[in-house]
């Protein structure tokens, strides 16, 4: 049996289709960030991280079981549009698909909606595995906590494990070599003022994604070294600031976890740069208005795209200065 397999064992109870599940769930922005993994077949951090959810921005999937002897392949839907089996965001979900499948010739059929543009660097697989895992769970009945949900939905993606739950979100890095102890949490604040701004510099889908992106800097980056450090601390620090209500003290921390990410990806051999030019205005905006007084921060993930941080009472500010932002509150 395979490490992967014995994983799964140990955490759902049967496998009695109930034909067909749902699943809902947001993406999430992870203010610490993951980046680098110390086991790829159990998809296990090199550290922990943590994020905030944000309503109503995620994905809606269905799953049904087939029975029908004709169909010889999952059939995966996207959007409203079937893929080929070799597209490689169906050969993905095919392959996590074969960890839940009663038989080898059991197949699923899975109309998956994203409210976010796929691939954009905006997390949708987060919400994406996130929402299967809860389907599948609809699906097979198998009534697991959310910490199971999670456990399951890091197999998928690694930020999954965090799109399970609502609000701040922390993913512990876990120690045990089978993975049981890798999973999210919630962190149970509420923070009605606390505010999140999309800035889309560029939405087509990225050159090099993030499972790739993070391997490469693990293996190539002599920065690197420092990472899995600095990311605990930080994750540490981010969480006393939250329970604290400190938002400058989270929001130069959040900032400062992303530019320390990205320079491990510049620092790679070949370098991986996310950022478009417009993506550095933007951040020099930001830093213009943090001079003249406005409490306002960014964090990026591997795509070109900015997402602010910042308090209500400077929402109006913020939007004059990025007309385009889209305007999130994570706890409304
Ligand atoms: C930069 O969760 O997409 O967004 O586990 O390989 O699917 P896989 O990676 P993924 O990586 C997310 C990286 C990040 C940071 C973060 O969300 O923590």
């Amino acid at each position: 049996m395979t490490k992967t397999q014995e994983f799964i064992n140990a955490i759902i109870p049967h496998k009695i289709a109930k034909k067909t599940g749902t699943g809902l769930a947001d993406v999430n922005i992870a203010l610490s960030k993951y980046w680098g993994k110390r086991d790829s077949e159990l998809n296990l951090p090199t550290n922990s991280s943590l994020s905030i959810s944000l309503p109503g921005l995620g994905t809606r999937t269905q799953v049904s079981v087939h029975n029908n002897a004709d169909i010889t392949s999952d059939q995966i839907w996207l959007n409203n549009q079937k893929l080929d089996a070799d597209n490689p965001f169906a050969t993905r979900l095919s392959k996590f698909l074969d960890l839940f499948r009663a038989t080898p010739s059991t197949y699923f059929e899975i109309n998956t909606k994203n409210t976010v543009p796929t691939a954009a660097g905006l997390a949708s697989s987060a919400s994406g595995y996130a929402a299967l895992v809860l389907a599948l769970n609809d699906c097979f009945d198998w009534q697991l906590t959310k910490k199971d949900l999670s456990l399951l939905a890091r197999l998928g993606s690694g930020s999954a494990s965090r799109s399970v739950y609502d609000g701040f979100v922390i993913w512990h890095k876990g120690n045990a070599e089978n993975g049981l102890d890798s999973f999210a949490e919630t962190i149970n604040t509420c923070w009605p003022e606390f505010c999140v701004g999309l800035l889309e510099i560029d939405l087509k889908a990225k050159k090099i994604g993030s499972t790739a992106g993070m391997q490469q800097t693990v293996n190539h980056c002599a920065l690197y070294q420092a990472w899995p450090e600095k990311a605990e601390e930080d994750v540490k620090a981010i969480q006393q600031a939250i329970v604290q209500k400190d938002f400058s003290q989270l929001g130069a921390l959040a900032e400062n976890n992303a530019l320390s990410m990205h320079a491990t990806m510049i620092a790679t051999w070949p370098p991986i740069l996310y950022w478009q030019p417009e993506s550095v205005e933007a951040m020099q905006t930001v830093w213009a208005l943090r001079e003249s007084g406005i409490d306002v921060y960014f964090t990026m993930d591997a795509g070109p795209n900015l997402k602010l941080l910042f308090l209500e009472k400077d929402a109006d500010a913020i939007q004059q200065a990025f007309p385009k932002l889209k305007l999130i509150r994570p706890f409304h």
